[in-house]
């Protein structure tokens, strides 16, 4: 019986330690799902890409630590996000979404900018 506990008790350590490293780096696939879910996507767009009502967050240059401290605690007009409402394990994986996102590409980069110079 003994035996047989200790065996549990080690797969479910096992387990936890699988867990942990996967949310290490974040699931992007499950982060979208969350960006939308948390409602993220209405100030921020749909692409992070940031609108009247929210900033460009879309591969952000923010660290993890930086923007999780951010989430929880913003610095005007966002706001707040607890660990009840989005835990560290969800806003790792948006963190993670958000970084999958391409970055923006320079103003000379986009043909429709440049056209009058090219005439
Ligand atoms: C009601 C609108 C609103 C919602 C919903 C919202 N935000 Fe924001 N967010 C803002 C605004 C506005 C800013 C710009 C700074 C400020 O006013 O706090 C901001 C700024 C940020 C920043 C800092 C950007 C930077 O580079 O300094 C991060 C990170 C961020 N939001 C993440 C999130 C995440 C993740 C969610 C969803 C869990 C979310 N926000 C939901 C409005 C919103």
């Amino acid at each position: 019986m003994k035996g047989t506990l200790f065996v549990l008790g080690a797969a479910a350590l096992l387990i936890g330690v699988a867990f942990a490293q996967s949310n290490a780096s974040g699931n992007a696939e499950n982060g979208k799902r969350l960006f939308l879910r948390d409602g993220c996507w209405e100030c921020h767009g749909y692409a992070g890409q940031g609108g009247t009502a929210g900033a460009r967050i879309g591969a952000t240059s923010l660290s993890m630590q930086g923007f999780m401290r951010y989430v929880r605690q913003p610095a005007a007009t966002m706001p707040a996000f607890t660990e009840k409402v989005v835990n560290d394990s969800d806003l790792t994986d948006i963190y993670a979404y958000l970084k999958s996102l391409p970055p923006v590409k320079p103003a000379k980069d986009i043909p429709l900018l440049n056209q009058m110079k090219n005439q």
